[in-house]
């Protein structure tokens, strides 16, 4: 039997194999969510940490800020690079950041801060914050208040995070930091095939980390599920919603 923490470790080191595909096949975060991490008048200097393949360094680049993306999985920063060629990147984690002390307004992490330790991820976001710097944390869960998402989720329940995780995840950074955070919530619609629906469950880490027969079989569930369902029946391209969370964590 896997120990948990070491399924954990796993799960976090997925992500180079699912690099190709990552950033067609998630959802991106709307402009107002990441406007509320990055309330400023003037350009600020971002760390996107956890940044993989830059769907949130995108965002944060688009808002007019400077974004450097660090992230562990060398495969996910290429793709990065593919992508924004003119954003600097280095591998590293929350718990050892490449930035020098003082040197960055802003840390933002999307989809990202639960692989975080939250003693020493909040001791190097301290270090590398300028005073008043803050830090940015988002993420995307599917919007079960739709029927057939929340079908969809009833069959990927067993390893997804939802929404409370998050939560209690913000509460252990916010204590370490002793900082005051507030929250926006928005949404955001992916508009996705059924195949690329399937294909981006398949990028989760919870399904990459499975072996290749149960895989097949998991994601041959999503796909009899999107092809029976009375509201994606026949359809070319679906709506997937998600809700947005945005913490804006501020040291005291
Ligand atoms: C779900 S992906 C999110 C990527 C990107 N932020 C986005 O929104 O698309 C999570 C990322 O966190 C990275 N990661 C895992 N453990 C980490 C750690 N301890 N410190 C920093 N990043 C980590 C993974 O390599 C992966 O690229």
């Amino acid at each position: 039997m896997t120990a948990p923490e070491e399924v954990l470790r796993a799960r976090a080191r997925s992500f180079g194999a699912v690099a190709a595909g990552y950033a067609s096949l998630r959802p991106s975060y709307p402009a107002d969510a990441v406007g509320f991490l990055l309330d400023s008048e003037r350009s600020l200097d971002v760390l996107d940490v956890g940044a993989g393949t830059g769907l949130l360094t995108q965002v944060a680049l688009g808002l007019g800020h400077r974004v450097r993306a660090v992230d562990p999985s060398p495969e996910m920063l290429a793709e990065l690079t593919t992508r924004l060629p003119a954003v600097a990147t280095a591998v590293g984690t929350a718990e050892a950041l490449p930035p020098a002390d003082g040197s960055v307004d802003a840390v933002v992490a999307g989809q990202a801060a639960h692989w975080f330790d939250p003693g020493p991820a909040a001791r190097e976001l301290r270090r590398v914050l300028r005073p008043g710097g803050v830090v940015g944390l988002i993420w995307n869960t599917r919007d079960v208040r739709v029927p057939w998402v929340a079908a969809l989720e009833e069959l990927v329940d067993d390893g997804a995070r939802g929404h409370e995780a998050d939560e209690a995840v913000v509460g252990r950074l916010a204590a370490e930091l002793d900082a005051d955070v507030e929250v926006l919530e928005s949404r955001i619609v992916q508009r996705v095939a059924p195949d690329d629906v399937v294909a981006g469950i398949g990028t989760r880490s919870y399904v990459a980390i499975l072996d290749d027969a149960e895989r097949t079989a998991f994601l041959a569930r999503i796909r009899e599920l999107l092809r029976d369902h009375p509201d994606t029946r026949g359809r070319r391209e679906l709506e997937l919603p998600y809700r947005t969370h945005a913490y804006r964590l501020t040291p005291r």
